[in-house]
């Protein structure tokens, strides 16, 4: 505690993101990035911005970027809110719409850790809810919570699972609680889950949040979106602009609006991560791995025989980056992000290596 920090400083306990070391010939599969990269289409309407207008404030409104994804997904421009990256969305969300006299938030336990980061440095109590044995969402535990909650959070598929609810089960979600927020966080959505888009019109309580990080490969130009009632888009709205009315910068808004209508890119890529993770599930159960059924583009994957922190090192060691959470339940897994069919060739091969030299625990 540094005696210039404000109160709250002391108690946060920040995310920590999958390492980015710059090291040569490394296979960085820890942080699920897309391997393809930007559509092409995306890349050019950013080099075209890059000019004299840069000079002038962007759009605050960000106008052409949410008719485009409204029009996209049969809903109106005023139930749509962009941000830099859906961090920053959730943010928002959970200063906008989770902070309600002390009441508790339901999240599951094993899920996006950034979710219970937001829980403290917004001072919104965390009701952690455990996932059941097989790792995935007893619904009814949402819909009949232990506790009067602020409301609910939940990626879906969720994180670093992979495991997806359907659209009924979110359905009897929000359905329980029709005065709360019931929020969605879709980051994963578009490699095989249904989205809850298809709810709003039914329920004015959603809240569904997409990023350009995954499915469209821009982890680096900070796009994220948020589908909702106009009621809570306007609430979000006031959030925003007493924070940053400028969260998407000229280039930003132009790249993801090109990224977003390019769909013989978006479809084409997603299909090869998509094809991609079901070759890579078969080869790792092959390999004596319980691998869980993703709709993500990563699986998670344990190893009955070898500690994951050990496989782990043996394929770092090989310049292989995998993600492992130290965390009770899911200790024994690595979360693997889908590369190219190259780049899983090397991770098997890797994984085969580490195998071979790691010593089985007892
Ligand atoms: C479930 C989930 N939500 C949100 C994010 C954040 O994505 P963004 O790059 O849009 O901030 C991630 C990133 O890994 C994620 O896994």
């Amino acid at each position: 505690m540094s005696r210039f920090w404000s109160d709250h400083v002391a108690n946060l306990a920040p995310y920590v993101a999958g390492e980015q070391p710059r090291l040569p010939n490394l296979l960085k599969l820890n942080a699920n990035e897309n391997p393809y990269g930007p559509s092409p289409r995306a890349l050019q309407a950013i080099r075209d911005a890059a000019n004299d207008t840069l000079k002038k404030y962007p759009d605050l409104q960000a106008t052409a970027l949410r008719s485009t994804i409204a029009a996209q997904h049969g809903i109106k421009p005023e139930q749509v809110f962009v941000g830099n990256g859906s961090d920053e969305i959730l943010a928002h969300i959970f200063n906008g719409l989770f902070r309600r006299a002390g009441k508790p938030l339901l999240l599951p336990d094993i899920t996006y850790s950034f979710y219970r980061t937001y829980c403290r440095l917004f001072e919104v109590p965390a009701e952690l809810v455990p996932l059941d044995d097989a790792l995935t969402i007893r619904v009814t535990d949402y819909t009949h919570p232990a506790v009067d909650p602020a409301g609910i959070i939940f990626a879906n598929p969720n994180a670093p699972t992979g495991r997806a609810l359907g659209l009924e089960a979110i359905r009897a979600i929000a359905r329980a609680h029709p005065e709360l927020p019931v929020v969605v966080d879709e980051a994963y959505v578009d490699f095989g889950a249904d989205s809850a888009v298809q709810l709003l019109a039914e329920h004015e309580n959603i809240v569904v949040v997409h990023t350009l990080s995954k499915s469209r490969s821009l982890a680096g130009l900070r796009v994220g979106f948020a589908m909702a009632s106009p009621e809570i888009i306007e609430g979000l709205n006031r959030i925003k602009d007493s924070f940053n009315s400028y969260p998407l910068d000229s280039l930003a808004q132009a790249g993801a609006i090109a990224s977003l209508q390019d769909t013989e890119y978006f479809q084409r890529t997603c299909q090869a991560v998509i094809d991609e993770r079901e070759k890579l599930t078969s080869e790792l159960t092959a390999l004596g791995f319980n691998v869980l059924p993703s709709l993500a583009n990563f699986v998670f994957a344990s190893h009955p025989r070898y500690k994951a922190p050990d496989l782990q090192a043996a394929l770092r060691e090989q310049g292989v980056l995998v993600r492992h959470f130290n965390q009770p339940r899911i200790a024994n897994y690595l979360r693997i992000s889908i590369g190219t069919p190259e780049e899983c060739v090397r991770l098997v091969a890797a994984i085969r290596h580490a195998l071979d030299t790691v010593p089985a625990a007892a």
